[in-house]
């Protein structure tokens, strides 16, 4: 199985979400989640999100599939019990939606949540690192969160961070 990455925002106590929602607005973190998983424009080949089925839920219909990046969505459920569209992959496991990544596309495979899948995927030897926004401020409770990760991915590399109202924002890669 060829390696694969983790995206996630997460608040200083890896809370990422309450109600099947972000508990914070931040444009910023979605420019950034959009460019880092689309990726290279002088490659030809488009990347790929793999999700959780609550996660696809989430994001609005207006946005999803999410544009110019292989979609797969993983779920025990059957296709038609689902609002996912024609052009959306769908998996019954983590497992089948990596491998089918990799038929699909040589570009980066992006796993992008939720927490059910975050917990599955982080101790997976392909693994390969963690793309992390970490938000601080006065934020409601998440009621999902990330694993701790910090023992295992020991190397972070920042590449940007702000300051948007009340929230503070890095965006880092944690590598092992
Ligand atoms: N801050 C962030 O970066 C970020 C990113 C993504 C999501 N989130 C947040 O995370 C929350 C959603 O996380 P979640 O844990 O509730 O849901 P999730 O991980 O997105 O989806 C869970 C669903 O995925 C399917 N699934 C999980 N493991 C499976 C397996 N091994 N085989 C087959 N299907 C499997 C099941 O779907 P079925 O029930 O259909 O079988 C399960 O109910 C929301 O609050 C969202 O906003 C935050």
């Amino acid at each position: 199985m060829d390696k694969f990455l983790l995206v996630v925002a997460h608040d200083q106590d890896n809370g990422i979400g309450a109600n099947n929602d972000l508990v914070w607005s931040l444009p910023e973190d979605m420019a950034w989640f959009k460019s880092l998983t689309i990726g290279n424009e002088f490659r030809s080949e488009n990347n790929v999100v793999i999700m959780g089925r609550n996660t696809w839920d989430s994001i609005p219909d207006k946005y999803r599939p999410l544009s110019d990046r292989f979609n797969i969505v993983i779920s025990r459920q059957p296709r038609h019990m689902l609002n996912i569209t024609r052009d959306t992959y769908l998996c019954g496991s983590i497992e089948s939606a990596l491998e089918l990544a990799n038929t699909l596309s040589t570009g980066d495979v992006f796993v992008i949540g939720g927490a059910s899948i975050y917990e599955q995927c982080i101790d997976m030897p392909n693994c390969a690192g963690i793309y992390v926004t970490k938000v601080v401020g006065n934020l409601s409770t998440c009621d999902v969160y990330f694993p701790y990760y910090n023992d295992t991915f020991r190397n972070e590399q920042v590449f940007k961070s702000g300051r948007k109202l009340d929230l503070k924002y890095t965006m880092s890669v944690f590598t092992k």
